[in-house]
């Protein structure tokens, strides 16, 4: 592994087409949901400002569509008319101080149109109609007086980018969008010179391509993104993703090369998409440096590098010119600096949970980080502000939300002692990195205790705290962080069966050998993982989900792989049932829209994956205590970390 502070790779300089970027990281473009009326807003460009002194080299910015087809979101943003300059120019007037390049990105979706601007549905385009698994959308084959003004599109949208600042501009023939489902002889069946042969499926692209540089000139910088590999039955090949780089940079029209993998067309393919932490750190790497043996470009890539050491390490093997470090930016924005200025222990790593990210992008809501939660919220919570009367801090538990807590009132000046009843902080997160594929997960751990250290928080562990504790210590201020226990539903029990909670499972007890049925209301990630876990212990497993499928609540991607891993693992599924009962060998469940019962026979255990209830008793015991008493997370309502996590940035922002 490259040892030393500085990365001298990925902190040298690297010039792409006329504009040379001060180092190698990357912010590869990724929507916000910052967006309004497909404008570029001061949220959006704060959250850009904070990465841009966070020291990173090139931000390239969102998805933006180049034609008013192109809306396959209600908040994706636009650049097919001239009112998209001015918000595009504030956005680069604010980023360049900072000694970071600005680029654009140019999108169509063709015929992966995920919603719709009023609730009906819109015509979709793709060169053939030919549908699209993952939104199950037949789309209209694109008319070819309609395909000239998208070609046109990109053109135009290129020059009020360069009209705005912006340094330069890609077209996003990544993830199975209109310009790869042109290059996909699967999706493209056109007979009219922009199908048939290889060179046909070429022609739309070669076209937008040379519309770029009609409109906005020779000098302003222009790359292509690519999926490598759309990872997908019936995507893009490497060899005709391959076929197409070599041919495109033959032209030499383009700049430079940006290799992702993945679809949007199918569930496998868009998973990687943002690959979630299942997938390998700088797992494309290798499909990136393929493509770098055939470009005279240069090449970056993206797929879950997460640490300076990763991406040192590709680009001085020379498999990569730069590497996009975009949920590593989205988790910690200071990364570039700190990785520089050899504080890299320092760096709050992402960990591929996909929670805040891609989750709040795909539900609709602005991005922010389960780690991080100031991201997204830069306008309230982008600086620290000291306090001007520091006081005497007391948070009670060690999870998430009290870690946090503690990290943000000792940063502002606060003087904080955290105490923790167990051996170790962490909370559930430490049970959580014991699910099968989530190891990573508990690296939030030791990120969130290391900004409780540095900002000089005392750490009790082993310490219950009770109001007489309280009473002793007298501090000013009590944030009660005391978390959630298992939740225990009444059940009609006959028979002693044997009933084991998730967290015991998780926790190492064993289940008696046989048939296990997991009970899982949440339709979260334990329900999936423990249902994993049991069937490598050796048993036969059934997973009955109340709900429609196992991990309903949870990102899409990290669900889909997770529920790859259940159905490969051989687990039963049985959806729509509640539990209400067991004996000695039945467990009774009772289908939620019929209301049958539900009978599952020959069971040696049931576990309960059913939620949590709050540890609240702290809370009812400082009733009337004189100093200010907060309460934050799970003890509030059993929630997620991101929640625990965002309530502990809150309450530290406001003592
Ligand atoms: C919230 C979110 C939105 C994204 N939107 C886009 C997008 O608009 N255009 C694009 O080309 N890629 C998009 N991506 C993919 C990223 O550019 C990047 O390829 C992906 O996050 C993997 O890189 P990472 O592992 O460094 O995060 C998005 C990613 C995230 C997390
Ligand atoms: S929410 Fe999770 S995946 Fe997204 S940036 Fe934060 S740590 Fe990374």
């Amino acid at each position: 592994m490259p040892e030393g502070p500085s990365f001298p790779h990925l902190f040298s300089e690297l010039t792409i087409g006329r504009v040379t970027l001060k180092n190698r990281v990357v912010s590869s473009g990724h929507d916000t949901v910052m967006a309004e009326d497909g404008l570029v807003t001061d949220r959006l460009i704060a959250y850009h400002e904070a990465r841009a002194a966070g020291g990173v080299g090139l931000i390239v910015v969102q998805a933006a569509g180049v034609h008013e087809s192109a809306r396959y979101t209600s908040h994706v943003l636009m650049v097919s008319d001239d009112s998209c300059i001015p918000g595009y120019r504030q956005l680069a007037e604010a980023l360049h101080p900072h000694g970071c390049a600005v680029f654009g990105q140019l999108f169509h979706p063709g015929r992966e149109i995920m919603e719709s601007q009023d609730g009906s549905a819109p015509v979709a385009l793709a060169p053939s109609a030919v549908p699209t698994e993952r939104f199950h959308v037949m789309p209209r084959a694109l008319p070819v007086d309609l395909l000239h003004e998208i070609v046109a599109g990109y053109g135009g949208g290129a020059r009020r980018l360069r009209e705005a600042g912006l340094d330069g501009a890609e077209i996003v023939a990544s993830h199975g969008y209109l310009p790869a489902q042109f290059l996909n002889p699967r999706v493209n069946h056109r007979e009219d010179g922009y199908g048939g042969g290889a060179e046909g499926r070429l022609r739309f692209l070669r076209e937008a391509i040379s519309a770029v540089r009609t409109e906005a000139g020779r000098d302003f910088v222009l790359g292509l993104r690519i999926s490598a590999d759309e990872r997908s039955h019936d995507g893009l090949t490497p060899d005709e993703a391959l076929a197409a780089c070599r041919a495109l940079d033959a032209d030499g029209d383009l700049d430079y090369v940006s290799v992702v993998a993945g679809t949007s067309a199918t569930l496998a393919g868009s998973v990687h998409i943002v690959p979630p932490m299942s997938e390998p750190n700088a797992y494309t790497v290798p499909l990136a440096a393929v493509v770098k043996g055939v470009v005279r470009v240069p090449v970056m890539v993206a797929g879950r590098i997460n640490q300076p050491q990763e991406a040192e390490r590709a680009i001085e093997a020379g498999q990569v010119d730069a590497c996009a470090m975009t949920r590593a930016l989205i988790c910690d924005p200071l990364l570039p600096v700190k990785a520089k200025t050899g504080r890299s222990e320092e760096i709050r790593a992402c960990i591929g949970c996909n929670q805040a990210c891609i989750g709040h992008f795909h539900a609709g809501y602005p991005i922010s980080c389960i780690q991080h939660p100031e991201t997204g919220r830069e306008l309230a919570y982008g600086t620290l502000v000291p306090t001007t009367s520091a006081r005497d801090v007391m948070v009670v538990g060690g999870g998430p939300a009290g870690l946090k807590a503690a990290a943000v009132a000792a940063a502002r000046g606060h003087r904080v002692t955290l105490y923790e009843r167990s051996r170790r902080v962490g909370g559930q997160v430490l049970l959580g990195q014991e699910l099968p594929g989530r190891a990573e997960f508990g690296g939030a751990v030791p990120n969130l205790l290391g900004e409780a250290q540095q900002a000089g928080v005392r750490i009790v562990t082993d310490t219950r705290v009770d109001r007489a504790l309280v009473e002793a210590e007298r501090p000013e201020v009590v944030v009660v962080a005391t978390g959630a226990r298992p939740r225990r539903p009444k059940l009609e029990l006959t028979g002693e069966p044997v009933v084991l909670d998730a967290w015991q499972v998780i926790s190492g007890d064993e289940a008696p050998a046989g048939h296990v049925v997991v009970a899982d209301w949440r339709c979260d990630w334990i329900g999936m993982g423990v249902a994993e876990l049991l069937a490598h212990r050796g048993h036969r497993v059934t997973l009955a989900v109340d709900g429609y499928t196992p991990g309903q609540r949870v990102q899409q991607y990290v669900r889909d792989t997770m529920l790859a891993a259940v159905y490969r693992s051989g687990v039963r599924v049985i959806p729509t049932v509640r539990v209400y009962g067991a004996d000695a060998s039945s467990v009774y469940l009772q289908h939620t829209l019929t209301g049958e019962a539900v009978v599952v026979d020959e069971v040696a255990a049931l576990v309960l994956a059913q939620g949590h209830e709050p540890v609240d008793g702290l809370l009812e015991e400082l009733a009337g205590y004189e100093g200010e008493v907060r309460a934050i997370g799970d003890c509030l309502a059993p929630r997620t970390v991101e929640e625990a996590v965002l309530e502990g940035l809150v309450v530290a922002s406001e003592l």
